[in-house]
């Protein structure tokens, strides 16, 4: 594959900006055989956005359409996400996304413990390169990180805060996909992250 997917600012994103200072994360995540997932993946799905991002969303696993793009959240969840960040006057330009695991699990099925394990230091280095004031965790497997043993469905939209950052988890979007009740829930998740940003002190632009 390329050595680096562009960013872009839609589901189907147009002219790419690259943000160079992820190549050599990114070159090593392209060629990564850690775990069986490299062996069916068209290719890896690394992340999308700059290192100076104060706000991260992290989710679980590249599907069929990000597999074939090699750019997280391009298919139907991610038309979700780009409505629920222009919601809130966000735009994929300014946040950085990612997900626990960089490569497609064959037939969308839930990611193992041991790929999450394997892929587990590129996100810890994507988490230090861009010290994110925010982290939004999209679905349980990116929660579990942060909140291990709890249920998404009691502690959604309820942040923690965690070493001077704010760890906020919501539903995965695709959830709404499947539960059209949680569509508004999710909504109203996403509509208590400006009073966080505000609260970390991020500007008003982002
Ligand atoms: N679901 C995810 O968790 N990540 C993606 O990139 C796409 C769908």
């Amino acid at each position: 594959m390329t050595s680096m997917p562009p960013t872009g600012h839609t589901s189907t994103p147009a002219a790419p900006t690259v943000d160079p200072t992820w190549a050599e994360l990114y070159e090593e995540i392209a060629d990564c055989p850690r775990c069986i997932l490299a062996r069916t993946r068209t290719q890896s799905v690394p992340g999308v956005g700059p290192s100076t991002a104060d706000i991260m969303f992290i989710g679980e696993a590249p599907g069929a359409r990000e597999d074939e793009r090699g750019i997280p959240f391009v298919g139907a969840s991610g038309q979700f996400l780009d409505e629920l960040l222009a919601s809130i006057g966000l735009s994929r330009d300014t946040v950085y996304i990612a997900n626990v695991v960089k490569c497609r699990p064959p037939g969308n099925r839930d990611p193992e413990p041991t790929e999450i394990e394997a892929c587990a230091p590129y996100l810890d280095r994507q988490i230090a390169q861009v010290n994110p004031k925010i982290i939004v965790t999209l679905g349980r497997f990116s929660m579990a990180r942060w909140f291990p043993g709890q249920s998404i469905s009691r502690i959604h939209g309820e942040p923690k805060r965690e070493g001077g950052r704010v760890i906020v988890p919501m539903f995965h979007p695709a959830a709404a996909l499947h539960r059209g009740d949680l569509r508004s829930v999710i909504h109203a998740d996403f509509a208590r992250l400006p009073a966080f940003i505000a609260e970390a002190g991020i500007g008003a632009s982002e």
